[in-house]
């Protein structure tokens, strides 16, 4: 059987992606298996989660690194250590460099809760309600230097209702959230993003 692609997660909370990612990397079939899973907040639940899955994890904390890159690069060397091939951002509060993106060859992608390129940055289920749309979703997409834009790989569509709060439409997306990540790490893993990739 062909080995599986080793993935490095990068979390900063709760970590319900994560969870959806080790599950499907538990499949004998699913071609990747989670190597490391890195945490910039030392109480992220989704630490727990790995553990559990005896999964090794390792906190790197955002301060005092004298900037993003430098902070990158420490990054970059504990999941070159762990053999990590692609990595997922689930739930990673930081904006990450060029420096992580050209070590992994633009193998980098994140998960974001809207139909981008609407509602980019911070509260995007916020911003869906406040601009009244009757979809929102999420969207997994090769990462780039800007902030949740790169060639888009997945979305899934829910629909926005009446009576949402930020609260139930989060749920109703992070549902959809935990189906086409895994998915899109599949395709990730087995090579069918090349065209995608800028940096190679
Ligand atoms: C998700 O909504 C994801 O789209 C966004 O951050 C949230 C992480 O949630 N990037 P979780 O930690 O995976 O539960």
């Amino acid at each position: 059987m062909t080995p599986k692609t080793p993935v490095g997660v990068l979390i900063s909370g709760s970590g319900t992606n994560l969870q959806a990612l080790l599950d499907a990397c538990a499949r004998p079939d699913f071609p990747a298996r989670i190597a490391v899973v890195l945490s910039n907040v030392p109480t992220a639940y989704g630490l727990q989660r790995a553990q559990d899955a005896g999964v090794p994890t390792v906190v790197v904390p955002h301060r005092p690194w004298p900037s993003r890159e430098a902070y990158d690069a420490a990054v970059v060397e504990k999941l070159r250590a762990h053999g990590v091939e692609w990595v997922c951002l689930a739930g990673f509060m930081r904006i990450v460099t060029p420096v992580l993106l050209e070590a992994f060859g633009g193998r980098v992608l994140n998960i974001h809760p809207s139909l981008l390129p609407s509602f980019p940055g911070l509260h995007a289920q916020r911003q869906a309600l406040q601009h009244g749309v009757k979809l929102a979703g999420a969207t997994v997409h090769l990462v780039d230097a800007g902030m949740d834009s790169g060639p888009i790989v997945a979305q899934a569509a829910v629909p926005v209702l009446a009576a949402d709060t930020e609260d139930t439409l989060k749920a109703r997306i992070l549902e959809v959230e935990h189906t086409i990540y895994p998915e899109a790490l599949r395709q990730a893993v087995r090579g069918e993003l090349a065209p995608l990739l800028a940096v190679d």
